[in-house]
């Protein structure tokens, strides 16, 4: 089976954002996570009206790609519409570096479409752990 290109989950992050529910900020964003089986999951924002309940791209995909059966994670791809950030991209935030800290290792690819490829540890140089997190 052909792996997955890093064109390929770009684009699927790309396709991810326009599912997005952001009527609040109205900044949509997608994320795409390559399987091992070189099945793709994507996800995206979703927010509320309570807003602090409004759920990030990047942890719904982590969320999505380990409920479909994946335990580690080596890349993942964010994409956000160029027309909602007036043509700048977006860098994943804290929370959701945390939580991929947690299935991907430190020299795990994240690819930020129109932007690069960076490796996790270079985003998130000290995650929190505690003495039973796994060696990712
Ligand atoms: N958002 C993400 O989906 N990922 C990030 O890394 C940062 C922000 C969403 C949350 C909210 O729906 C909108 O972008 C504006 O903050």
């Amino acid at each position: 089976m052909k792996k997955t290109t890093d064109d390929e989950l770009i684009e699927a992050a790309e396709n991810a954002f326009r599912r997005a529910y952001a009527p609040y900020s109205r900044f949509r964003v997608g994320a795409a996570i390559a399987l091992d089986n070189n099945k793709i999951v994507t996800a995206c924002n979703v927010e509320n009206a309570s807003y602090g309940l409004t759920m990030c791209a990047e942890r719904a995909a982590v969320f999505a790609a380990i409920a479909a059966g994946a335990s580690r994670i080596y890349r993942i791809a964010i994409a956000i519409d160029s027309a909602d950030a007036m043509n700048s991209t977006l860098m994943p935030c804290g929370a959701c570096l945390q939580v991929l800290s947690e299935f991907m290792p430190k020299d795990g690819d994240v690819l930020i479409a129109r932007k690069g490829k960076f490796k996790l540890a270079d985003l998130l140089p000290h995650a929190f752990t505690i003495g039973h997190s796994p060696e990712v």
